[in-house]
């Protein structure tokens, strides 16, 4: 998507350890119009999916999560990443290990908003590794609902996440592609 890349160049910035910052848009400040228009993409792409509703993690996944939602007409749950007090039981649970923090988090959705029947849309900001994917595609396992398709703002083509999600078999829509970053600079895999 012309619009995301060309941002990415103006505003991204690399950092040592293949990490794109992109904190003035996505990650910490947010750009509401961009959401939207990433919003609408994420629907035009998944629009024949039957899709009944948008899961992701908190807390960058939210807000392009949201977009989508607003635009397909369906709910969106994020899983948490730590219980909340009106959060006890009566959940479904999955273990993600964050490469970049090197630690093992538990994520949580309540069972009430998961019914069997669903048709998930899995929608995040970065797919890297895919461990937060990962754990979502637990998650519909063990509450028996189909995943529909996978949908992230920025992929980094040359980690795990990828061809985790493609060898699963899951439709997979990166709307920036990333396929290196050479000498500080990002490559998109349409550059190629
Ligand atoms: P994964 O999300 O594909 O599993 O990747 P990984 O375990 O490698 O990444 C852990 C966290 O780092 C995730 O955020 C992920 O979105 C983020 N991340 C991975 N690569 C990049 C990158 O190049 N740039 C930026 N800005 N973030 C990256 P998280 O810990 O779940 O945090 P958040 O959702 O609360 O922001
Ligand atoms: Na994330
Ligand atoms: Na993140």
């Amino acid at each position: 998507m012309k619009l995301l890349e060309d941002r990415i160049r103006r505003d991204g910035s690399v950092l040592p350890g293949n990490v794109l910052k992109v904190d003035n848009f996505l990650n910490h400040q947010i750009d509401p119009q961009l959401m939207d228009e990433l919003g609408a993409e994420f629907a035009r792409r998944f629009k024949d999916s039957g899709i009944t509703k948008i899961l992701t993690v908190e807390s960058s996944g939210i807000a392009p999560a949201v977009m989508t939602g607003l635009h397909m007409g369906v709910p969106v749950i994020f899983a948490r990443k730590h219980k909340s007090l009106t959060l006890t039981d009566n959940l479904y649970t999955a273990k993600v290990y964050s490469y970049t923090k090197q630690v093992n988090n538990d994520i949580s959705i309540d069972r009430r908003f998961l019914d069997p029947e669903e048709k998930v849309l899995i929608i995040d900001d970065f797919l890297a590794n895919g461990q937060a994917v990962q754990g979502l595609l637990d998650i519909a396992v063990t509450a028996n609902i189909k995943v529909a398709g996978v949908g992230v703002v920025i992929e980094k083509r040359f980690q795990k996440g990828h061809k985790l999600v493609a060898d699963a078999g899951i439709q997979l829509e990166a709307l920036a592609s990333i396929a290196s970053f050479e000498d500080g600079k990002v490559i998109f895999a349409t550059d190629k």
